[in-house]
């Protein structure tokens, strides 16, 4: 039998280590807000509460976005690893890669990457789809429903009543609104909100389908993915695809 001769490798830089552990953090507690904002008549949480719990989520939501910015430019300057260029199936051949890495696990002779595998670039593709889903969609509602920036001031201008400064438009109070500019916007928003709604579904299975890919991955291949996120370098036992 092969013997294996373990190498050390530098893999993540500290930008993208950072994206990811901000982004986790960002994520679970956006999560458990938007539960409570989804249970909210459950809870009986009154007009100030909800305002309150869609306040911080706005906030955290901001982290959020900002990360998930950094990171998208990041993928255009950072290491190799980084860039969109190495994860981003692109230049061909990646069905080719992809059958090749499962034929291989199988016979139990699994191939390593240094960066993501070609099965991890499925899924690093459809989680920052659905992180950017949820960060365009979050920022009009959080225009469209507590008027916060960035559409915030615009939402107001154009619900506000004849006469009444926009400024004086708050969440949640109908007296200084126009009714049917109300509803325009309300008509405006409703394709943001079911986006926000569903894509919350879609981030749980595919968070869950992530943590037990990455478990499954640790098991049985090996290769260090969870440690490689807080030190940055991959452990492996011969030669990466990738190298
Ligand atoms: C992974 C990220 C996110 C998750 C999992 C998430 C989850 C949720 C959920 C489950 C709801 C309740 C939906 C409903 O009532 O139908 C919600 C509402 C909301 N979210 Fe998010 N959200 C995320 C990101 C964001 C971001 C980045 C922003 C804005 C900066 C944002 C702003 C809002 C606002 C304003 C509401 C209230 C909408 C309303 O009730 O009309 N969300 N979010």
């Amino acid at each position: 039998m092969e013997k294996p001769t373990y190498k050390s490798y530098p893999v993540w830089d500290v930008p993208v280590r950072l994206f990811h552990w901000v982004n986790v953090a960002c994520v679970i507690s956006l999560i458990a807000m938007g539960t409570v904002i989804l249970c909210a008549k459950k809870l009986g949480l009154d007009t100030d509460g909800k305002v309150l719990i869609k306040t911080v989520h706005v906030y955290v939501g901001y982290v959020f976005v900002i990360n998930l910015a950094i990171r998208l430019v990041w993928g255009l300057v950072g290491n190799r690893f980084a860039r969109w260029t190495s994860i981003l199936p692109l230049g061909g051949g990646f069905v080719k890669k992809l059958k090749t890495y499962v034929a291989a696990q199988k016979a139990g002779k699994p191939q390593y990457y240094l960066g993501h595998n070609p099965k991890g670039v499925l899924a690093v593709i459809a989680l920052f789809l659905v992180m950017m889903t949820m960060a365009t969609t979050g920022l009009v509602l959080a225009g469209t429903d507590i008027y916060f920036p960035p559409f915030g001031a615009m939402i107001q201008e154009w619900v506000a009543a004849a006469g009444v400064n926009p400024a004086d438009v708050v969440p949640y109070v109908k007296d200084n609104v126009d009714t049917e500019a109300f509803k325009e916007m309300r008509a405006f928003r409703k394709p943001f909100i079911t986006l926000h709604y569903w894509t919350f579904f879609v981030v749980l299975g595919l968070i869950a389908l992530h943590i037990g890919a990455v478990v499954y991955t640790e098991i049985k291949v090996g290769g260090g993915l969870v440690s490689a996120m807080f030190t940055g370098k991959k452990i492996l036992p011969r030669e990466p695809e990738d190298q």
